[in-house]
């Protein structure tokens, strides 16, 4: 077998100035290959949390639910405080972590469809930070990208109403040359939006915590002192050994209906995974940007950076299922495969359900909790979880969008320079192509999308709902079909981006306004761009 890690990564990093350590990795083509965790969770196995382990399982974290204030105003507002702390994720070691609210991750933030929201959020960090709501159709200036920095001790507010249906959103740092860093440190949360009337019988589990539960997965290295590990690097970003689904190391959930509702979010900065349920498929009854009209049944499903999925595990009492990710391919070539981290086996999060009476506990259940047979009754007589899909409408705009090593169309992110101006309500399609060798996806933002094709070919079932982000493997075309929100701004933009987001920081990033039909884009806000600008690192 073909070894590509005679640059083993530590001797890379021995032989490498501190400084250019990435450069010299990405150069060399020296990836790691090793997986052997420097620490292991609880019991010391020694062999991290791969498949097979007989750990001891630790109940799944499941952040607060936040549905905010509503007030005299009629608007829900929330408050989020970026800060530093301390988390412990491993048996007798501490872990400096950042969050919201918190020392790791995020409250899950909640508003329905129509409703106006406003969200307050404070610095508390030593360094300039920003807040993005990945997924919402949102106005310019309450975006939260690079050009919404947040200095330490300050607060920025964002407002909007929200135009989307039923989706599972999330948010996070986004300041230009630091998004990945701020991510790995932990700053990350959900965002659910719900339908503003959804069917009173929508036999979809919605019992936050019981029911319908958030599944942030993402990965992390340790170091020898229980410090999340940044220097760890392979080609495609910071691979960990170590999964922390909703922070929790080794996680178990009790469920204690017949159905359960995860929310999957890929939150990891580099990793790509492919879930699979070891009793069978999976029921996919959203993906990124809102629900499918009705379940599907897939073997698998592929989630890259950003990506996120709703499914609905059934399970008989007395019954235990095992989330896994399991290995797969992102079409690279093999070497570049192993250090994609696409060969790994990870369990995610077991699930069980109890034998004895399990029947909802008091004061949870807001609906009568659905069954797989209910579920499919209903579909089958004709109710929809969300509106058809039907085929895209012929584009009024085609743009071609490709990926080079950290370039998008040739060009490394400028926040000075305006890449595309889009007229609101016009329908696009995007043909987007990855001249790279390495994995990237796409994620724009404002926006949510249809894959209209893939090389020419109909996207599989698991890429058929609406999406804001896709993965591009490398040497082929992606076509989507995009609808932007209904805001305009000539002067502030939006981004579109590579979500590995090592890529984003170092420029695989690019700028779109909207505007009004006739109206002119630019100039940008200076001010903006004075303070985004400075804190860019590059
Ligand atoms: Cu999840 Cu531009 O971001
Ligand atoms: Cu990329």
């Amino acid at each position: 077998m073909p070894d590509s890690s005679r640059f083993t990564r530590r001797g890379v990093l021995a032989a490498a100035a501190a400084g250019a350590v990435t450069a010299s990795i990405v150069a060399l083509g020296g990836w790691r290959v090793t997986r052997r965790p420097v620490l292991s969770p609880e019991t010391g196995s020694g062999s991290g949390a791969q498949a097979g382990d007989a750990l001891d399982r630790r109940d799944l974290a499941i952040p607060r639910l936040d549905t905010g204030t509503v007030g005299a105003d009629g608007v829900r507002a929330f408050e989020l405080v970026a800060g530093a702390g301390t988390s412990s994720f491993v048996a007798g070691t501490q872990t400096p972590t950042w969050g919201y609210n918190g020392a790791f991750g995020g409250p899950t933030l909640r508003a329905a469809q129509g409703e106006r929201v406003r969200v307050v959020v404070r610095n508390e960090l030593a360094e300039v930070t920003t807040t993005h709501w990945h997924g919402m159709k949102v106005p310019a200036a309450a975006d939260g990208g690079p050009h919404q920095p947040i200095v330490p001790g300050d607060s920025w507010t964002a407002e909007w109403t929200v135009e989307q249906p039923a989706a599972t959103l999330w948010y996070h740092p986004h300041n230009h040359g630091t998004t990945e860093a701020h991510v790995y440190r932990g700053l990350a949360g959900l965002f659910l939006i719900e339908d503003e009337k959804p069917p009173a019988d929508l036999p979809l589990p919605r019992d936050y915590g019981v029911d319908d539960v958030p599944v942030v997965v993402t990965d992390r290295s340790f170091t020898a002192d229980g410090a999340f590990d940044e220097r760890r690097r392979d080609a495609s970003g910071m691979l960990g050994d170590t999964l922390l689904v909703n922070g929790t190391v080794s996680p178990r959930f009790s469920a204690t209906r017949e159905l359960t509702r995860l929310r999957i979010l890929n939150g990891s900065t580099a990793r790509s995974y492919r879930f699979q349920l070891d009793t069978g498929p999976l029921v996919l009854v959203a993906t990124d940007s809102g629900l499918l009209p009705k379940p599907v049944s897939v073997a698998g499903l592929t989630l890259t950076p950003g990506e996120r999925a709703e499914v609905i595990v059934a399970l008989e009492p007395g019954q235990t299922a095992m989330l896994r990710s399991v290995p797969h391919t992102l079409g690279l070539l093999s070497t570049t495969e192993r250090a994609s981290g696409t060969r790994d086996t990870f369990d995610v999060l077991e699930l069980s359900r109890a034998n004895a009476d399990d029947s909802a506990p008091p004061g949870t259940a807001s609906t009568a909790p659905a069954t797989l047979t209910e579920m499919n009754a209903w579909v089958a007589a004709g109710g929809a979880f969300a509106a058809p899909l039907t085929d895209p409408p012929e584009p009024d705009v085609r743009r071609t969008v490709t990926l080079q090593d950290n370039k998008i169309n040739h060009r490394r992110m400028n926040m000075a320079r305006i890449d595309e101006v889009v007229t609101v309500g016009s329908r696009e399609r995007w043909l987007i192509t990855n001249e790279h060798f390495l994995p990237h996806n796409l994620h724009i933002h404002n926006a949510r999308f249809r894959v209209y094709s893939i090389d020419g070919r109909k996207p599989t079932a698991e890429l058929r709902g609406w999406k804001d982000t896709v993965y591009a493997p490398p040497s082929r075309t992606v076509i989507i079909d995009v609808e932007f929100g209904t805001s305009t701004d000539p002067h502030m933009p939006y981004m579109f981006h590579c979500h590995l987001l090592q890529y984003e920081d170092q420029g695989m990033m690019a700028q779109f306004v909207v505007v009004r039909p006739g109206e002119t884009a630019g100039p940008l806000d200076t001010q903006a761009i004075g303070d985004g600008g400075s804190h860019a690192g590059h």
